[in-house]
């Protein structure tokens, strides 16, 4: 053994310090957004079955679960409200009042320093379910883009900070950067969901928002998960359109794609952990297969090894009161 050659890394695992020393990423209360859902009614906090330790609450109680996200130091929320009434073209969406529009205001007021973000979509407020409008069935571009985009101006009218539209639809970062322009909001940033599968992976949002499909699936707008080379065009688009965000959804499954296109843009990069990476890793840890905190600070971490700026997560205030040992 004494002339074997060999390369010796465990020089630099020696020790807690020295392995600090040399580590390439971490994990940090800035790099989080929380996912909140709003729904109508009164002093209603119910927990989302598929999603243990996520709520509904209703407006009268959505203050206590900002201040808990504030208090925490975590600096942004991202914004689903859930509407009672819906219809065929998601009026509840654009509308100056409605469920969306008023969680926003209601946040901003409480905290003004909090970044407020908007979800901006049709699916919760459709009766159809569907990301745009309808006819004879199939799901229309050109004629969707104009209701984003007054969603986007109504959103930004109460408040938003940062419009993140995640509907899909072709077109849809110009035509709401072109309806923020006019309304007057040429300094509100959008984070474009750019690359968005069509995935199973949403199941427990689509309990959480009533937003499934009532008939076929999004195959049609969503991308096809076999696909890489997809995903930059859908990015090179975006960044073509005027997105400020690239955002990549789901983030678990697909951190190659997160890493392609970390390489080929300059732009701040979000992966979504989404709602059924989180009910997979609750129901595990629930049933003391897994270690909870371990498992979900490596599952982050990865987002952020794999070049995400931003992660989106409803594991964010969990994962915050481990890494600050609260
Ligand atoms: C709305 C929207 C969805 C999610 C975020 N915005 C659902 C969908 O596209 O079906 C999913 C988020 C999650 O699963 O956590 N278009
Ligand atoms: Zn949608």
């Amino acid at each position: 053994m004494k002339d074997l050659k060999f390369n010796r890394h465990r020089r630099l695992r020696g020790s807690a310090n020295i392995r600090a020393m040399v580590r390439e990423t971490g994990l940090y209360k800035e790099d989080f957004i929380y996912p909140i859902f709003v729904v109508e009614g009164e002093n209603v906090k119910q927990e989302i079955s598929s999603m243990p330790g996520v709520f509904h609450f209703s407006m009268d109680r959505l203050g206590e679960e900002l201040d808990e996200v504030v208090d925490l130091g975590i600096p942004s929320v991202i914004l689903f409200g859930v509407p009672n009434d819906k219809d065929a073209v998601g009026s509840e969406a654009y509308h100056d009042h409605a469920i969306t529009q008023e969680a926003i205001r209601f946040a901003k007021e409480r905290h003004p320093d909090l970044v407020v973000i908007a979800d901006t979509c049709l699916c919760q407020y459709t009766d159809h379910g569907h990301c745009g409008v309808i006819e004879d069935g199939v799901i229309l571009n050109d004629e969707s883009l104009d209701l984003l985009a007054r969603t986007a101006v109504s959103q930004a009218k109460a408040g938003a900070d940062i419009i993140a539209p995640s509907n899909m639809m072709d077109g849809f970062v110009a035509a709401i950067r072109y309806g923020l322009d006019q309304a007057g909001f040429q300094h509100i940033p959008i984070m474009s969901y750019a690359v968005k599968y069509a995935s199973a992976y949403y199941g427990p949002f689509r309990e959480a928002a009533h937003s499934t499909p009532q008939f076929g699936d999004r195959k049609t707008y969503q991308m096809d998960p076999a696909n890489r080379l997809e995903a930059l065009r859908e990015a090179a688009s975006d960044v073509e359109e005027g997105a400020d965000y690239l955002m990549v959804k789901p983030a678990l499954s697909y951190l190659d794609v997160v890493r392609e296109v970390r390489d080929n843009f300059d732009l701040p990069i979000v992966a979504y952990n989404v709602s059924g990476e989180y009910a997979m890793v609750k129901a595990a840890a629930l049933n003391g297969w897994v270690d909870e905190e371990k498992i979900v600070l490596e599952t982050l971490l990865s987002m952020k090894r794999a070049g995400a700026d931003i992660i989106m997560s409803y594991h964010a205030k969990d994962a915050v009161r481990w890494l600050e040992g609260k």
